[in-house]
């Protein structure tokens, strides 16, 4: 089945707030590059069908064919001060896993800490975020029809292959977006989303395997996460930054 494609009267008509402004692109290299060099307001959001260079955490790249992602970066600048910008990635990812149950109505899309979104234990979608001086621009990557020659890596999916089910991305970024502006406002109005964040990870629980910054690793139970995004392990460390591995499920 060919994808409906991206349109942006479809998005702007299905969300009921002035919050967001979305622009759609047929092919750029990032939309993480567009949103960086084009001086964004605050809920400024641009979605493409291709990405030439699309990027992941870490340096990685993040490749997705034509039309078969969802990929989107916007802009978020704090209104008033944000005691923990670093939450943002955990409050946008549970936004999405969120959205990702609520639209194919089951409870298998669970965080994986930092910023995937896992189905089965398998990389259904990552995000990145990446801070400016003044604000934070934060990028999605969602397989939706993508089949599985078409996967970036064996232990990845997409809502197709995961639930059978072809999701129309227009309706897809519309309910995200209802979804996450309803989190960013309780959020800047101070509220703790971390119930939220905990209710839907797939890591709390989990032994992992952490690679650090610095080359080393730790390997523990994750027991927790808190208000400024970091992780907990069973050992008393606090992690903040960190390539996370499931060891029960033996799948990164
Ligand atoms: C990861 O899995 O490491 C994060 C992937 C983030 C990909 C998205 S796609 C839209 C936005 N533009 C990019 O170049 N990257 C992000």
């Amino acid at each position: 089945m060919k994808p409906e494609l991206l349109n942006a009267d479809a998005i702007a008509g299905a969300l009921e707030s002035s919050y967001w402004r979305v622009s759609v692109v047929e092919e750029i290299d990032s939309t993480q590059n567009y949103l960086r060099t084009s001086n964004p307001k605050s809920g400024d959001l641009i979605t493409v069908e291709y990405q030439s260079a699309g990027r992941g955490r870490l340096d990685r790249k993040f490749d997705a064919e034509k039309s078969s992602a969802l990929l989107f970066s916007f802009y978020f600048e704090p209104e008033n001060e944000v005691k923990n910008l670093g939450y943002l990635t955990l409050l946008v990812g549970a936004s999405v896993t969120a959205t990702l149950n609520e639209i194919t109505n089951n409870d298998n899309f669970k965080c994986k800490w930092p910023n995937d979104v896992l189905f089965n234990q398998k990389k259904v979608a990552g995000l990145l975020a990446e801070k400016t001086s003044s604000g934070v621009i934060v990028g999605v990557g969602i397989n939706v029809s993508t089949s599985k020659e078409a996967l970036p890596v064996a232990h990845a999916t997409s809502i197709f292959l995961a639930t059978d089910r072809q999701i129309n991305r227009n309706e897809l970024l519309a309910k995200i977006l209802h979804n996450l502006e309803n989190d960013l406002l309780d959020w800047q109005s101070g509220k703790d989303l971390t119930a939220k964040y905990r209710s839907l990870s797939a890591t709390i629980g989990s032994q992992v395997l952490i690679a650090l910054p610095d080359g080393s690793s730790v390997e523990a139970k994750a027991v927790d996460i808190d208000e400024t995004g970091s992780l907990h392990l069973d050992n008393g460390q606090l992690i903040t930054v960190g390539d996370v591995i499931h060891l029960d499920s033996k799948l990164s």
